[in-house]
């Protein structure tokens, strides 16, 4: 039985050495150790040979068995080893291969003109006194709404096509319309006076045209302190359009509906693309909607906690994308969406 399990061994020894891959040594561990391998079976024999046969068997097939689990786990160990080297091998990278690809030569990235305006615009208010604020793309009814004066089935409430969620657990949640969610916020979280910009995303469930997206940008204003007016509002608006175009702009100011300002205005300016022609961007009319803006309703100063009988304000919301439009030029508001390479680099000297 020692013979047979020592040559048992020896064999397994040379077959190891010369096996390939781990499906090959799983074999012969299988093949050594067994149900008819010689260690199986002097195991199996122990409760009947003497004492004396089994001070020696017992530790010689211990040492064996533990012989070739070294063996196993060293040659495993081996061949992952072996293919880890052959692949590396066989899939050699030539890392001055990129600089060859003509047409990679020199790209670099640019700003998006979204950004490019929307800091410029951040610097000036931000020199002007004012905070920037944020605040999340998914909103509740109140502050989309409610703390805007728009209550529960007030007609308002359709001027804005609007992106719901599913309800859960009996509560609303959609994606917000325009900024003024970020008004709400920055209300409830500071003492008057105070003064912020908010940009971002905003989403409305309406069909896309060279002047309308469903994702698009605003730039919220707000503007609470004693005895504010209309006159301030005016100053800040035409500043901010004066330095973003660096040039006079024709403005007109048409009085417009928002619930959460009393008195509302459009401020339109004349339409750059076709200089008051008429165009498919400001839809042959020669003038652009790019200001909304008014005085902030004292219902909002309330919901947000402010007294309306101490201070009043302003309020606007900038369209970013038609900002955009306006001062360089471009003729569909798809553009600044469509992730376009050869529309993104004109703009990286901007
Ligand atoms: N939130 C308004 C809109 O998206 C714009 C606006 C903001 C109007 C602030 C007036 C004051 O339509």
């Amino acid at each position: 039985m020692i013979e047979k399990m020592k040559e048992q061994f020896e064999e397994f020894k040379i077959k190891i050495a010369a096996s390939v891959d781990e499906s090959e040594v799983l074999n012969l561990k299988g093949q050594v150790m067994g149900k008819d391998s010689a260690i199986s079976q002097a195991m199996k024999s122990m409760k009947d040979i003497s004492i004396e046969e089994k001070k020696v068997i017992g530790p010689l097939a211990n040492q064996i068995k533990q012989d070739i689990f070294n063996l196993i786990q060293a040659r495993l160990e081996e061949l992952e080893w072996k293919k880890i080297n052959d692949k590396l091998s066989k899939n050699k990278m030539d890392i001055s291969y990129l600089d060859s690809i003509s047409t990679n030569q020199n790209r670099i990235g640019s700003y998006h003109p979204v950004n490019i305006v929307q800091d410029r615009i951040e610097d000036i208010f931000l020199s002007m006194g004012f905070e920037v604020l944020d605040g999340p793309h998914i909103e509740d009814e109140f502050h989309n709404f409610e703390a805007l004066n728009i209550p529960a089935d007030h007609p308002a409430r359709d001027m804005q096509d609007t992106f719901w969620f599913k309800e859960k657990n009996g509560e609303k949640r959609l994606l917000r319309t325009h900024t003024s969610t970020i008004q709400v916020r920055g209300m409830m979280e500071r003492e008057a006076p105070f003064r912020f910009i908010a940009p971002g995303k905003v989403f409305r469930c309406e069909r896309t045209d060279a002047s309308h997206e469903m994702v698009f940008h605003q730039l919220e204003g707000m503007y609470v302190d004693k005895n504010v007016t209309v006159g301030n509002l005016i100053y800040f608006m035409k500043t901010l359009l004066s330095e973003i175009f660096e040039k006079a702009v024709d403005v007109r100011l048409r009085p417009g509906f928002f619930p959460f300002v009393e008195p509302g205005f459009e401020l339109d300016i004349k339409c750059l693309i076709c200089s008051g022609k008429g165009c498919s961007v400001c839809k042959q009319v020669g003038w652009v909607e790019l200001l909304p803006c008014g005085m902030v309703h004292p219902n909002v100063l309330k919901a947000g906690g402010v007294d309306p009988e101490e201070y009043n304000g302003f309020a606007f919301g900038l369209g970013l994308d038609r900002l955009v439009m306006m001062k360089y030029g471009i003729d569909d508001v798809r553009h600044i969406h469509g992730a376009d390479l050869r529309f993104l680099e004109q703009f990286i000297n901007q």
